[in-house]
């Protein structure tokens, strides 16, 4: 379902030297404005320095709604905190995908085609044992999405993209698993059909061949809820790169590869995993809060409280809201304490409470209570950024076909000032 052409509404005016231009202002469906640029360079010679592009708009979208100010966030204008209670990770993938909630068939289809799709070709066994032991299973699931293309080659994902999408939603799981697995030096696990998508994903994980393994049901339902909280953010670092992987034409695969590695990142998906070994180190020096608090608000100790601010959300994270709340119910089910669990909460209590923070609008963002559901669940440290790039796949392929979709869709190609050496002679090696 394509973006449709923006409006203009008023127009912005910009002196420079001489020249007067006026710029075109468009307006989205929720009253947000963006001065359009496009013609400035032509108009003007000068281009716009936005490092880290806080204010640049790089495409229309009607996938994800965010309001940073106010705490919301909406897929297709529906509110997370109402699709985290009543929906399931598959529908919000048809959801994101299409533009509507799907009717029962359409569930249904949607379902029967994942689930067919689960297993991996044999000879992508072998893939995993090249690789040591140790490795972190993100650049594993990221080679292991990029070779993907090479068992599905007529599937450049341009014209009909409905398999290559239904694999990649599919596969993901069983590649996370198998990743796991490997690490551990466990038999991999095949799907089993009968289970649900987050099921399944818990079997592969901790079931083995010798094993009866019941996968409880109220974790596979949190399990679903996490997939759900992290299916889309907009556009994010690793859903502008997967747009921009793809704005070459590049297909589908290598575009999603590119995404969970930008997603790796410490600053993005990977801090879900720094939140925990924080929560680890401040338990093992003796859990005070107040002490890290104190050494995350001095700049030249370089410590962040990891799980905190967002370059968008200057309010409380919904996604946080729904994940404490998970977060209790998951450790009172499994009849767990967990010391983490209290650390996180006073850290939380002191920074809402601390000067520096609320001036810096410095709230929990979704990394921050994920961790702990991961842990109590069993799944390590190292596969939590797994478990996010499982929730972001129908985010990042519902981005980069709305991208393929839209006429005005260009090849990224971001310009710069270049502060480099002006032209100079080249001089032989015996003078340099
Ligand atoms: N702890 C302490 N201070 C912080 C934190 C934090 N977690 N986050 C930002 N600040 C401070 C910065 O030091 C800076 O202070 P200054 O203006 O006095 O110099 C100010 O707040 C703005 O910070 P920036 O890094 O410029 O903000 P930006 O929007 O670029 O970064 C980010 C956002 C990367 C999320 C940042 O808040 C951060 O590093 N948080 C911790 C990591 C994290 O939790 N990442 C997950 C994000 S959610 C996701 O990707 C799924």
């Amino acid at each position: 379902m394509p973006a449709e052409t923006l409006p203009t509404t008023k127009t912005a005016t910009l002196a420079f030297e001489d020249k007067t231009v006026s710029l075109p202002v468009v307006s989205g469906s929720e009253q947000e404005s963006a001065v359009d640029i496009q013609k400035l360079r032509a108009q003007t010679g000068l281009i716009t320095m936005d490092p880290g592009f806080g204010n640049t708009g790089a495409c229309k979208s009607a996938i994800t709604f965010i309001d940073g100010e106010k705490g919301i966030l909406r897929y297709r204008g529906y509110d997370i905190a109402e699709l985290a209670e009543k929906s399931t990770f598959v529908e919000v993938a048809w959801l994101l995908l299409n533009g509507d909630l799907p009717k029962a068939d359409e569930l249904k289809g949607l379902t029967a085609d994942i689930t067919r799709h689960t297993l991996l070709n044999e000879n992508f066994r072998r893939f995993f044992d090249a690789l040591p032991k140790d490795a972190h299973p993100m650049p594993v699931c990221a080679a292991a999405v990029a070779a993907l293309a090479t068992f599905y080659q007529g599937d450049d994902g341009a014209g009909n993209t409905h398999d290559t999408v239904i694999r990649l939603i599919a596969k993901m799981p069983t590649l996370a698993s198998y990743s796991y697995k490997h690490s551990i030096g466990q038999p991999f696990m095949y799907p089993v059909n009968k289970l649900d998508y987050a099921s399944n994903f818990l079997h592969m994980m901790f079931a083995t061949p010798c094993d009866d393994y019941e996968v409880d049901p109220v974790l596979a339902k949190a399990m679903d809820l996490l997939l759900i909280v992290h299916a889309d953010h907009e556009q994010n670092c690793s859903t502008s790169t997967v747009r921009m992987v793809g704005s070459s034409q590049a297909n589908l695969y290598a575009s999603v590869s590119a995404g969970i590695s930008a997603l790796w990142g410490a600053l993005h998906g990977g801090a879900n995993q720094q939140v925990i070994e924080m929560l680890e180190r401040i338990e093992a020096d003796g859990g005070d809060a107040q002490k890290f608090v104190d050494r995350a608000k001095t700049k030249k100790d370089n410590s962040r409280l990891m799980g905190f601010g967002h370059r968008v959300y200057k309010n409380y994270d919904p996604r946080a809201t729904i994940l404490r709340k998970a977060c209790v119910d998951v450790l009172k089910r499994l009849k767990m304490q967990s010391r983490q669990l209290d650390i996180a909460m006073k850290l939380e209590d002191i920074a809402l409470k601390d000067e520096y923070f609320i001036s810096h609008k410095l709230y929990p963002n979704v990394d921050f209570y994920s961790g702990i559901i991961y842990k109590a669940m069993g799944i390590p440290v190292n596969m939590f950024t797994v478990m996010f790039a499982i929730g972001r796949m129908p985010g990042w392929i519902a981005q980069w076909l709305e991208s393929r979709q839209d006429p005005d869709n260009r090849i990224a190609r971001p310009r710069q000032i270049y502060t480099g050496h002006t032209q100079r002679p080249y001089s032989p090696i015996e003078k340099r």
